[in-house]
């Protein structure tokens, strides 16, 4: 566990960064400290691995006070991305993600080996090995950056920003990468963002940090989502709360209707209803609108393109966007192996957010 008490940083110059902050990170879950442009996110963050010492108040982990630790020693337990990466550019991604264990005295040779199962681990391809980061996209260079906080297999990850100069697409394969692995590796992890949309998706706590340091309210996303402490932390989480709210509602009770289904190269005549054009594997391809025929094949490019697709058992946020951006109306719910399974509505979707209202 990370623990702060009482934490207060002045730098130098009169600056106080963080004023009395108390703040625990529980072993083997992922916290996140949210808060805008300058609030004290990094500086508390450093102030665990000793790169910042605080100016009063103690940090620890697993209860010792991380000022009693060697510093060297402290940070070989602590894995540490951060924004861009950090990578060095003159050393090859194996020996990028290698540094760490060679310094604690494994070989060479044993220090890559290692290196290129993490490469997979999170995700890369093994032949990216020999590149150097500068030959790498920005996503990619993330993932080598996680790939290096994982090799000396440190209990604890400090990620600051890690994931915000990507765009939006590869950030969130980024998140949902960080979620899987988390899922098996189990680390304490504190994570530094100002994106309350990230926060919300991979906290299981979120401490949200207004300027001058101070803690506003550190909460599990859904209890932020539905009782912000103040206006500082209702105005943070934005004016779509209510809408993001839906992602912790799972969507297990939703029962999704059957749909009239063409297949692709078919010969289809005309109806009054909208439906649903899929492929051999039943993954659906796109609309066809009512009153449409095809006296050829059905081809892809009569199609009307299809919305958002929610994966079932997810979450009602997914089964409702499915609703929302579909051109029929029909929220498209898929299985696993994306094959078409039904379509809900929106009413359908709202209904069950009664239901789940009504019994909480
Ligand atoms: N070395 C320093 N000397 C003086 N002031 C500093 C120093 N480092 C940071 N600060 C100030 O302390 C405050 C907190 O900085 P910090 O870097 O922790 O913010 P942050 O929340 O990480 O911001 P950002 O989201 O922009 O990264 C800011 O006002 C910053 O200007
Ligand atoms: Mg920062």
């Amino acid at each position: 566990m990370i623990e702060f008490q009482s934490v207060r940083k002045q730098y130098p110059n009169g600056t106080v960064a963080v004023e009395e902050l108390s703040l625990s990170v529980e072993t083997g879950t992922i916290t996140v400290l949210v808060g805008p442009s300058g609030c004290g996110k990094t500086t508390l963050m450093r102030m665990v691995n000793r790169m910042i010492d605080p100016s009063s108040g103690t940090v620890s982990v697993d209860g010792t006070d991380v000022r009693d630790r060697d510093p060297a020693q402290l940070r070989r337990g602590i894995g540490y991305v951060i924004q861009q990466a950090g990578l060095f550019p003159h050393r090859t991604v194996l020996d990028n993600i290698a540094t760490v264990p060679m310094l604690a005295g494994k070989t060479r040779r044993a220090a890559r080996e290692h290196s290129s199962e993490l490469l997979d681990l999170v995700g890369l391809p093994a032949d990216l090995g020999k590149r150097y980061p500068a030959q790498l996209s920005g996503g990619q260079q993330q993932r080598v950056g996680v790939a290096r906080a994982l090799a000396a297999d440190p209990p604890v990850l400090l990620m600051d920003e890690p994931f915000s100069a990507v765009d939006p697409v590869v950030r969130e394969g980024l998140q949902d990468e960080l979620l899987r692995l988390q899922d098996e590796l189990d680390k304490t992890v504190l994570f530094v963002t100002h994106d309350i949309d990230e926060a919300i998706k991979l906290g299981e706590k979120v401490a949200v940090l207004r300027q001058g340091g101070h803690l506003a309210q550190c909460a599990p996303p859904d209890d932020l989502l539905s009782s912000p402490a103040d206006d500082f932390v209702t105005s943070f989480v934005g004016r779509d709360r209510g809408y993001r709210r839906l992602s912790f509602v799972d969507s297990a009770r939703l029962r999704p209707k059957p749909v009239p289904t063409v297949r692709l190269g078919e010969r289809v005549p005309s109806t009054d209803q909208w439906r649903l054009a899929v492929d051999e594997g039943d993954r659906p391809r796109g609309w066809l609108p009512p009153g449409t025929d095809s006296d050829g094949d059905l081809a892809e490019h009569t199609l009307v393109a299809g919305g958002s697709l929610h994966v079932e058992h997810g979450n009602l946020r997914g089964a409702l966007d499915a609703a929302l951006s579909a051109p029929s109306g029909l929220g498209v719910v898929v299985n696993a192996d994306g094959g078409a399974v039904g379509v809900v509505t929106a009413d359908e979707v709202l209904s069950l957010l009664d239901e789940h209202r009504a019994a909480t």
